[in-house]
């Protein structure tokens, strides 16, 4: 019963990470989605407040538990083992960088990557991207789930007038 770690900033969480975490949960007996806590960045979105959100927008999906983390990623999953690193690849580019995180990820403590090819549909997303639309009043219908929006809202009032 392995176990799909489903990591990211989520700083916020769009459609595309959506996108992932249902197939993810199709595909898995058990997803655990992986906050990143960074310290030395200033998200968004408070820890608290993206686990909050990944639970709503999973709270349908029975075997998707929301977790966060410091440090090393590759030990995140070894200590949930066995388990493999699921990432979604958007673009070609995503694939360079993804690639040296797997091979790293493998190399620290044997863990494995698998990829799935984001939906084209939401190919184009990226939670900086949204926040820029959000931050200059753009529409955010389409790009991430209703309790994102309502979250970006709170934040900037004039978001969805453009
Ligand atoms: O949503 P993001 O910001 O693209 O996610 C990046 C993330 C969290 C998957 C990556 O930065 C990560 O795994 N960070 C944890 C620290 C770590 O393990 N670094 C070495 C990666 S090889």
């Amino acid at each position: 019963m392995t176990t799909a770690v489903v990591p990211g900033s989520f700083d916020p969480p769009t459609l595309g990470h959506v996108d992932v975490i249902q197939r993810a949960s199709n595909a898995f007996s058990t997803v655990v989605v992986a906050v990143l806590v960074n310290p030395s960045k200033t998200p968004m979105f408070a820890v608290e407040e993206r686990i909050a959100m990944l639970e709503r927008i999973s709270q349908d999906l029975g075997n998707v538990d929301v977790e966060s983390f410091e440090g090393l990623m590759a030990e995140f999953a070894a200590a949930r083992a066995p388990s493999v690193i699921l990432k979604g690849l958007r673009v070609v580019s995503d694939f360079e960088y993804e690639l040296q995180m797997a091979q790293m990820n493998r190399h620290l403590k044997g863990v494995e990557t698998m990829f799935v090819p984001t939906s084209a549909t939401h190919a184009y997303l990226s939670s900086s991207l949204v926040k820029e639309v959000a931050r200059f009043g753009g529409r955010l219908e389409g790009l991430v789930p209703p309790v994102v929006e309502k979250a970006l809202l709170a934040k900037y009032p004039q978001a969805g007038e453009g």
